[in-house]
């Protein structure tokens, strides 16, 4: 049975008819907000590529996390500048180390907001790499111990969920046992399990001063025309004690983030990348889009297709913009 008797228009004549058939909604507390931590005090350098981002120090860290929360945001995820870069990484696990202090400044003096940590080497290697260098190689088995070390400092310094996103093989089971043997079996592990070796990470690199010295990060981080093999990397980091998977970047892996959900029916977040963020606000700033239907098309869509938690950079605005009722 079709037209006559079917209209489906019936229902998005006005506001009201289209909320009341709408399926997917979306709420602060369904974003986690990144945040690129620095050495100093009163410092807020603007990121140009990321309007509204910044590398703050860790007592305006503070202030924006302060801030996510009134927001209603669930969580910060926080990337670390540190003082100095070496070959191993040493200050991504240094007790004194750029996000195991802000961390711990955080963690005693804002409650109601989740606090996790990107544990990788690749903001902290002069190299720029997110594994141990030998011979031009990125090596995988030793740098897991490093990983390892790293998510539990975190842990120790109180962080509340670890997110390793390094692409190592193993590594969300070396993680899994170094807190498990240091008492933190609590401390949940939210596994980047499928991230790509994507174009979109430009502007990340630029913010967190990442950037590969040489080569690139092909040989780790997934082939962008593989779908199948995001499954396998799922169900590897499942079987290592992953409690929630990632599909990153977002938008343009939306079957991806859909495929994850349905097969495995486990928490997934998406994240929603520096890149895919940045192309919004220059097409905006052009006025060549409504940046703010973009924004509010774009996450809604992620979310419809199966996250459950979406990691983005426009977090404070949308939550902004949901805060103050419909449009
Ligand atoms: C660290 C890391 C990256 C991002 C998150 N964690 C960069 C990379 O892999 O080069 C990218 C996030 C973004 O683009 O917003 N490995």
């Amino acid at each position: 049975m079709g037209f006559p008797q079917h209209r489906l228009r019936r229902f998005r004549k006005n506001e009201l008819f289209r909320e009341l058939i709408r399926e997917t909604h979306l709420r602060p507390d369904d974003f986690i907000l990144p945040l690129f931590v620095r050495p100093g005090k009163g410092v807020k350098k603007a990121i140009p590529s990321m309007p509204g981002h910044f590398q703050l120090s860790i007592d305006q860290t503070l202030k924006e996390v302060k801030e996510a929360k009134a927001l209603g945001i669930l969580g910060v995820i926080l990337f670390g500048i540190p003082e100095k870069k070496d070959e191993k990484g040493s200050e991504a696990y240094a007790k004194e180390g750029i996000i195991q202090r802000a961390i711990r400044e955080i963690k005693g003096k804002v409650d109601g907001i989740l606090v996790i940590t990107d544990v990788c080497l690749c903001e902290y290697t002069s190299h720029g790499h997110c594994g141990l260098v030998k011979n031009g190689k990125i090596l995988n088995d030793e740098t897991l111990e490093l990983l390892a070390q790293m998510a539990l400092s975190h842990a120790e310094a109180g962080a509340d969920i670890v997110a390793p996103s390094d692409m190592m093989d193993g590594r969300v089971g070396a993680i899994r046992k170094a807190l498990d043997e240091n008492h933190f079996e609590e401390i949940p592990i939210l596994s980047y399990a499928a991230k790509y070796a994507s174009s979109f990470y430009g502007p990340f690199r630029i913010a967190a001063e990442s950037k590969p010295r040489f080569g690139d990060r092909k040989s780790y981080q997934m082939d962008p025309a593989n779908g199948d093999e995001a499954l396998r990397e799922v169900r590897l980091d499942i079987e290592e004690g992953a409690d929630m998977v990632m599909v990153k970047p977002a938008l343009p892996y939306l079957d991806i983030l859909y495929r994850v959900k349905k097969t495995f029916n486990i928490p997934v977040a998406a994240y929603h990348v520096s890149g895919e963020f940045a192309l919004v606000k220059a097409a905006s700033q052009l006025g060549w889009v409504d940046g703010e239907g973009v924004m509010m098309e774009s996450l809604t869509a992620i979310k419809r297709a199966g996250a459950d938690l979406i990691l983005t950079y426009f977090a404070k605005e949308a939550a902004l913009k949901l805060g103050r009722g419909k449009s």
